[in-house]
């Protein structure tokens, strides 16, 4: 098997990573569509806003290691992107799509922050100190929308969801 140097493993994350930020960008306005919680959309939305800046951050770690910015397909977030959509497909709008979705959301962020955690580390390690700045803030970024969300669910959203269950199907 080939040996890969850990510069080489580091450029086929952040083009994994650029990928699963633009898979992103497409699917959150579907989500933002779905979301009934007027904090959930705007939680929602306002991270949209946040990813493309990601995305053009990403853009900027490529080029300070001297590289074009170029996706890698991930299988990852389109997983993750494909289960959130099965979701919108399977339930009405209404606070249990909602409690539902932002779990869906939440895993993504989780996805991110192990991406982002790693990026940061082999990046220090590597010496590439402008995009360890660069990936440092997304990483913060993503921590930070993993907590709003927890919050949009705790502030109401699962209670909501509560109301007029019935038991599973
Ligand atoms: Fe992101």
């Amino acid at each position: 098997m080939k040996e890969q140097t850990l510069a080489a493993v580091f450029l086929d994350e952040l083009r994994d990573t650029y990928d699963a930020e633009r898979q992103l960008t497409r699917a959150l306005p579907k989500v933002a569509k779905s979301a009934s919680s007027e904090e959930f959309r705007e939680a929602i939305t306002m991270h949209l806003e946040e990813t493309k800046g990601q995305v053009q951050r990403l853009e900027s770690v490529f080029e300070s290691i001297g590289q074009k910015a170029r996706g890698k397909k991930c299988e990852g977030m389109q997983g993750l992107i494909g289960e959130a959509q099965q979701l919108m497909e399977e339930h009405d709008k209404g606070p249990v799509l909602d409690a539902a979705l932002i779990a869906a959301a939440q895993k993504v962020e989780h996805y991110e922050i192990a991406a982002y955690g790693s990026l940061c580390a082999w990046a220090e390690a590597l010496g590439y100190h402008d995009a360890v700045d660069l990936l440092k803030e997304t990483l913060e970024e993503e921590k930070t929308a993993d907590e709003k969300l927890t919050e949009v669910a705790a502030s109401g959203v699962n209670e909501e969801a509560l109301v007029g269950a019935g038991a599973p199907e």
